[in-house]
């Protein structure tokens, strides 16, 4: 009999992304999707439904009826289903939100990162799995071995983040103000600098730039503030960083991680400069084979001009599971002091990728298994 697996949330950005990576590696086969909408059920879902109505997403028994369900809707959708529908089903419950992630019942899942660990849960009975926040995944993606190699005395991560990061919505916002900002540009006849500077400063500043959804112009300017406020002075991403990066690796002390969060305007690639504080004294060549061995997607970028403009750059990563570091060099503070630079699709394994191969764990598959 094969496996009935759920998918509510899945037209949004990250459920689409999901969609056509699961297609791409023919994980519907052997799967009897059941796609779920919260406002059109009844309509018809994607051609893996093979003509099947969309079910209603606040329909419990229909959940109920999955042996799988994954969520792509987003942490209200979870927070309001999630506890009703566990007083009643003991299937697998694999979500993209933030909701479930630092709930003890619950793993984060970054396979090539803690397969280790998702086995273990699983056969302990553990049905919650939560994808990790995209930051920190693309970080431990990239830079894992070290912590997991008990390297890492603590790590400031100073981030780059794209507008995918806040959604669909603020994507297409940041192309409309790139749109108002060369506009304005172009309508300024010198070919000064200092005059296309004024005129773009100008748009800019100007109450008729679209900026509903970031509140603030993106386009050729920064936000330095992502998600809410928490009572440290720090952001909610940034108390993120530590919080999950412990979970997921299960380090006991904990080691601090901590950093400003930035929003760039970059389309769906999240960027992060690293400074580690080692534990000891690492020659730079045993860091890099440590990293280089971390996982099949991450790549090594020698720390030269050319390599790190065409290899370690959003434009490049964009839209694949390539994952590089590079501009790896030892620090003026001293020779544990390590800088770091790295790059990752917001998209792929900072959101829909996990998810995906969780679903193939549970389904039986193998985690990739961690060679540190
Ligand atoms: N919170 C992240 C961001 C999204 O705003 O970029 C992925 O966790």
């Amino acid at each position: 009999m094969s496996l009935k697996v759920g998918f509510i949330g899945w037209r949004g950005m990250v459920g689409s992304v999901l969609l056509d990576r699961m297609r791409a590696e023919g994980d519907f086969a052997g799967l009897e999707p059941v796609f779920f909408s919260t406002s059109q059920a009844g309509q018809s879902g994607p051609p893996e439904a093979k003509g099947a109505a969309l079910r209603a997403a606040q329909d419990l028994d229909a959940l109920s009826d999955c042996d799988v369900l994954v969520s792509c809707q987003g942490g209200e959708y979870t927070q309001t289903v999630y506890p009703r529908l566990r007083k009643q089903w003991s299937g697998y419950w694999i979500d993209a939100a933030s909701t479930l992630r630092m709930d003890p019942q619950a793993v984060i899942v970054l396979d090539p990162v803690n397969g280790k660990q998702i086995q273990t849960a699983l056969d302990r009975g553990i049905k919650t799995f939560a994808g990790g926040n995209c930051t920190v995944s693309l970080m431990l993606m990239a830079a894992a071995p070290l912590f997991q190699a008990g390297l890492v005395e603590w790590l400031i991560s100073m981030t780059y983040q794209a507008a995918s990061g806040a959604g669909a919505a603020k994507m297409l916002e940041l192309v409309q103000q790139m749109k108002e900002l060369s506009s304005a540009a172009t309508r300024t006849p010198a070919q000064n600098a200092l005059e296309v500077d004024r005129a773009m400063t100008e748009a800019q500043r100007s109450t008729e730039l679209p900026q509903a959804e970031f509140g603030a112009p993106l386009a050729g300017s920064l936000i330095p503030w992502i998600d809410k406020a928490v009572p440290n002075g720090q952001t909610k991403e940034e108390w993120k960083g530590s919080a999950e990066t412990n979970k997921i690796l299960g380090l006991e002390p904990p080691v601090p991680v901590d950093g400003i969060c930035v929003r760039v305007g970059t389309m769906r690639c999240h960027s992060q400069a690293l400074c580690f504080k080692l534990r000891r004294e690492v020659p730079l060549t045993e860091v890099e084979q440590l990293l280089a061995s971390g996982n099949q997607w991450v790549r090594v970028i020698p720390n030269e001009k050319e390599a790190s403009l065409h290899e370690l750059t959003p434009t490049k990563v964009s839209g694949t599971l390539s994952v590089p570091i590079g501009r790896l060099h030892k620090l003026n503070m001293g020779p544990e002091f390590l800088g770091a630079f790295t790059v990752g699709d917001q998209l792929l394994w900072g959101a829909a990728e996990p998810l995906r191969r969780v679903l193939r764990i549970v389904r039986g598959e193998k985690a990739v298994a961690s060679t540190v």
